[in-house]
């Protein structure tokens, strides 16, 4: 029978899994579209401006409310309310994170199986010029598209049955190495095959034009997302970390392993894109359209480049897949005594419903508007990472630093340092929700009323 233990067996086991899950589809698809869009360097500033300023903090809270509360997203908010006399019903903001996590699955699955039949599609070669039209012919299949999210989705769902030692440890201690190798050799051979310093440059060089309010929301919402913020996910694996491990450490280094693979991929991108004359600016199908294009014209080297690039891709999106199934399965066999293997089968089947409407969200749905949004893909994308996202994120601080600061130990978070701490309680208080909510409220009437403040 599949592992039903609550903790990791040793010290790495978070580190890896909780890097796994950050590193993903988030750090090598959407970061560098999302910094091609938005003028290149000064994304890429703001970004870690925030990823150091509110998403570091935050990602302490939900990481504390897991190790602390020892269970899974709902029952660790419940007893830390409880032991802080607090209303039980602070457990919403675990309902919001478990619902985010699995409204994401039934997107990332899709886009992952898309990434895993690009690996075939460029190992066996695709036209110069042809790339755009190979996209819109992948897109409309619904099959095809079905059955690669389904392989994807399947598998991630056997290694998360099978529990977090014998099923998350042991796939993350082979996923990790591998990601980490793959990623720097494509940013080796960008730098041979391309031009780096225009990659670097356009990566780094500030262009105070392109700023705007939209910048701004794009950096909060890509970092809180390629974190794993918000969706229960750092609630369920700090639960598993073993009591001597410090929240702030581990924490650290999981920020900076994320924030490094980013810039890696638009170090391994931006040169080979750039330099083969592509302007990165493409949008969401910088990837598939862009990249495929770029691998064409690198002919026969460019069906060898291209599945590796593709496989890194696939591998960090599977790493992340694993995590973000993790909160709803925690809970249906924490809180509802289910074995892992009948939950897993649960959660599975219910994401597989999910990424159906958001394949059909691609083709046969793809003109079906929810509200302001163009198709249900759009909308299930818009309402996990627009809107429930920073939601949940600012729930989990408002929680942490008004209601938990009296249980706030500064042995679990290993920060002895007075200043600090204060200054975390304070940016948890204070700063994070009232940014989160300003931006919060500026993008969502962005995108559903289209009324733009600056
Ligand atoms: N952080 C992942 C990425 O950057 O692709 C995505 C993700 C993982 C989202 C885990 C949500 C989650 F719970």
């Amino acid at each position: 029978m599949a592992s039903q233990s609550s903790q990791w067996n040793n010290n790495t086991a978070f580190l890896l899994a909780a890097t796994g899950s950050a590193v993903g589809l988030g750090n090598i698809w959407g970061f560098p579209y999302k910094a091609g869009e938005n003028g290149g360097g000064l994304f890429v500033l703001l970004y870690i401006f925030f990823v150091i300023t509110l998403g570091l903090p935050v990602f302490m809270a939900e990481v504390f409310i897991g190790k602390k509360g020892k269970s899974n997203p709902v029952t660790s908010i419940e007893t830390l309310a409880k032991s802080s006399k607090s209303s039980s019903r602070w457990s919403i903001v675990g309902y919001g994170g478990i619902l985010a996590s699995l409204i994401i699955a039934g997107y990332y699955a899709v886009i992952a199986g898309f990434v895993i039949n690009y690996g075939f599609i460029s190992a066996s070669g695709v036209e110069a010029g042809a790339a755009a039209a190979v996209y819109e012919a992948e897109k409309a299949n619904f099959w095809e598209m079905t059955f690669w999210f389904s392989l994807f989705l399947f598998s991630s769902g056997f290694v998360v049955a099978n529990g977090i030692d014998k099923g998350i440890d042991k796939a993350m201690r082979f996923l990790l190495p591998m990601l980490f190798v793959l990623v720097i050799a494509m940013v080796g051979y960008g730098a041979v095959a391309g031009d780096f310093a225009k990659g670097l440059d356009y990566l780094f060089s500030w262009k105070a034009e392109d700023f705007s309010a939209g910048t701004i929301q794009a950096a909060i919402g890509q970092a809180f997302f390629s974190m794993s913020i918000g969706m229960g996910t750092l609630m369920a694996f700090g639960s598993y970390m073993p009591s001597n491990q410090k929240v702030s450490k581990a924490s650290a280094v999981v920020v900076t392993a994320d924030t490094g693979v980013a810039l890696l991929a638009g170090l391994a991108i931006f040169p080979l894109a750039l330099g083969l004359g592509f302007s990165p600016n493409a949008g969401d199908t910088l990837v598939f359209v862009t990249m495929t294009e770029v691998f064409a014209q690198l002919g026969a080297a460019g069906q060898f480049i291209g599945p590796l690039f593709f496989f890194l891709l696939a591998v960090a999106a599977f790493s992340s897949m694993i995590s973000i199934l993790e909160p709803s399965v925690a809970f249906l066999s924490q809180k509802h005594s289910m074995t892992r293997m009948k939950a897993t089968s649960y959660v599975v089947a219910f994401c597989f419903l999910l990424s159906l409407v958001s394949v059909a969200g691609h083709n046969v749905w793809n003109t079906l508007s929810v509200g302001a949004l163009d198709n249900p893909f759009e909308a299930m994308k818009y309402f996990a990472d627009d809107f429930l996202l920073l939601l949940v994120g600012t729930g989990m601080s408002i929680f942490v630093g008004w209601r938990l600061e009296k249980v706030i130990d500064a042995d679990v978070m290993g920060i002895q340092n007075k200043f600090l701490m204060n200054l975390w309680v304070f940016i948890l208080k204070w700063v994070s929700p009232i940014f989160l909510m300003v931006i919060w409220t500026l993008g969502n009437l962005q995108i559903l009323f289209g009324i733009r403040f600056f």
